[in-house]
């Protein structure tokens, strides 16, 4: 449903000159028309990409304060990542909500304030490993969907990013099985719960391990509408692969 989608989520990685590299790579490589690519880069790294990285390829921030800026210490703003040519905002991402710790509400808030500036939102979900063993995988998607869903008065503007946490920089990639059936569940969830068109339109994207070696097996799936990469993404060509296994 909808274009294929493929985020690479920099993480805190990078220098001036690796990512002068990484952009290099990037805008030499060969990518499928009909794919949506966005670069999500450390803040401090976003305007040396965005002025020297191809249009092609849009930009996000990897978080974002949850209103105007202001008195915020270490805080940056949905203004400024405008300001700085961002399209787009990843919000909820596992490393935030568990490392960090921020809450479902919290990030819900979040969701809505960038959206009504304008920015997309790439909306990240997923279960921990003891989640899944006790078989609440389901759940935990719903309520952390909920958050979003109770937040944002519109989806037109949101991806969502299936991204179980024990797949999450662990080499230990979820089978095409096991996510498509969390990306049929959320489906159904914004189906019953959101209406019809929104289920058949908002692209699910998975991430989590995913490399040049697993993207093409994943994209096959049905439900599975793109893909949120981390490690594989500071790899120019890997992945330009990625981004290339839109079938
Ligand atoms: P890895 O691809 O490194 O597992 O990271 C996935 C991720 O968290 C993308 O947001």
């Amino acid at each position: 449903s909808g274009k294929f989608f493929v985020g690479g989520n920099w993480k805190c990685n990078g220098t001036k000159d690796s990512i002068a590299k990484l952009v290099s790579d990037l805008n030499s490589a060969t990518l499928e028309a009909d794919v949506d690519v966005v670069v999500s880069p450390p803040f401090v790294y976003i305007d040396q990409v965005k002025s020297s990285l191809t249009d092609r390829i849009d930009i996000s921030g990897q978080n974002s304060w949850v209103g105007k800026g202001g008195a915020f210490t270490g805080e940056i703003s949905v203004e400024q990542l405008k300001d700085l040519g961002c399209k787009w905002v990843i919000l909820g991402h596992s490393e935030r909500r568990h490392v960090i710790g921020e809450k479902d509400e919290f990030i819900g808030k979040k969701a809505a304030y960038a959206l009504s500036e304008g920015l997309g939102v790439i909306a990240c979900i997923g279960e921990k490993l003891e989640e899944r063993e006790a078989g609440k995988t389901f759940d935990v998607c719903f309520a952390q969907l909920k958050a979003f869903a109770d937040a944002v008065p519109s989806w037109d503007n949101i991806v969502v990013a299936y991204e179980p946490v024990w797949a999450i920089g662990t080499g230990k990639v979820a089978s095409p099985q096991q996510a498509q059936e969390v990306h049929v569940a959320v489906r159904g969830w914004l189906k019953k719960n959101v209406s019809e068109e929104v289920a058949s339109k908002t692209r699910i994207i998975y991430g989590g391990s995913v490399n040049g070696g697993n993207s093409a097996e994943l994209a096959k799936e049905e439900d599975i509408d793109g893909f949120l990469v981390g490690g594989a993404s500071l790899k120019g060509p890997e992945f330009a692969t990625i981004v290339n296994s839109v079938t």
